[in-house]
């Protein structure tokens, strides 16, 4: 975390046995989580490193949200392990997790539509002056820190005043990433932030990821958009079935190798066998079958032999 804005307040608190560089804020291993005879997640392993970029990625029901819930304190995991900064800890609420910096941002953001963006960016934790019995709202303060922290994330909104729920969805993302910077986050978790977003407010978004990362930050993104993924992850996690199916850094993954994985390898193959049957049906962009059996290179969960 050698950054140039000196954020280093995280810095001192990590042990310097381990180079900080190398250590996981957050780290799962084998973690896994069932739900009753349901199993949503089994033998996970991940690894949080400040200021990188870990994408989660994995089709509908694979265990995403599954896995962040362990990590945002909502569910507990029922095997493996779960540590923060090396120690192994269990969050029976998502306050436990907040303090110890893992901050959040899910899809339909807990924001309220109609106070202005100000307020939003404060809300539960207001700034307040003047002693206890006469204690009021520093409404100019806030105000002030809100335009200053967002424009430190190089956002640029016009009038704080106006409502949050006039703000794009794009545009309610950053405002929340930025709200999450402010409050000393150190891990920062992302619910498919660009899932319901054009191109344009998805690239604002992923800007914005590289921004947090930049200072600092272990970004843990979810998609199911490996284009997006590719744009600003440093490690991707492919989750199929409730199992990492991939885990590979980005030296050792291309964009067309990460896209086959969450295409879902050997059914789509299967599937282009189908699909050429059907009149009208390109199916030249599906991979063969032959692809998909080639080696994906330094992957240690490679989906090889599932016999
Ligand atoms: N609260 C729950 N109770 C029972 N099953 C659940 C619960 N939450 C998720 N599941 C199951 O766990 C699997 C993974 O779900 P989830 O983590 O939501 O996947 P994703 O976010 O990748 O779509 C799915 O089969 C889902 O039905
Ligand atoms: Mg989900």
């Amino acid at each position: 975390m050698t950054n140039a804005n000196g954020t280093g307040t995280h810095a001192a608190a990590l042990k310097d046995t381990v180079p900080e560089q190398d250590r996981p804020i957050v780290e799962l291993r084998g973690a896994g989580k069932s739900y009753g005879n349901i199993r949503a997640l089994h033998g996970v392993d991940l690894a949080v490193h400040p200021g990188k970029v870990t994408c989660v990625l994995g089709d509908n029901g694979a265990g995403k949200s599954t896995l962040i819930k362990i990590i945002s304190g909502l569910h507990q995991h029922t095997e493996g392990e779960f540590l923060v900064d090396g120690e192994p800890v269990r969050f029976t609420t998502p306050r436990e997790a907040l303090d110890r910096g893992i901050a959040t941002v899910y899809q339909d953001l807990a924001t309220v539509p109609l106070m202005p963006v100000w307020r939003n960016f404060f809300l539960g934790s207001e700034m307040t002056k003047g002693p206890w019995p006469i204690r009021r709202l520093d409404i100019d303060r806030m105000k002030k820190t809100a335009d200053e922290e967002l424009r430190n994330m190089g956002i640029v909104l016009d009038d704080l005043e106006q409502p949050v729920g006039t703000l794009s969805g794009g545009q309610r993302q950053c405002v929340a990433i930025a709200r999450a910077v402010y409050f000393g986050a150190r891990v920062l978790i992302l619910d498919e932030p660009t899932a319901a977003l054009g191109v344009k407010q998805s690239g604002v978004v992923l800007k914005y990821i590289a921004a947090a990362r930049d200072r600092g930050l272990g970004v843990i993104f979810i998609t199911h958009n490996p284009h997006h993924a590719y744009m600003v992850g440093d490690h991707f996690s492919v989750l199929r079935l409730g199992t990492l199916e991939l885990s590979a850094d980005r030296s050792e993954v291309s964009l067309e190798e990460l896209t086959n994985h969450m295409a879902g390898g050997t059914e789509l193959a299967a599937l282009k066998h189908e699909l050429a049957q059907v009149r009208g049906v390109d199916v030249e962009e599906l991979p063969e079958e032959e692809d998909l059996t080639a080696p994906a290179k330094a992957s240690p969960a490679s989906p090889e032999g599932t016999s």
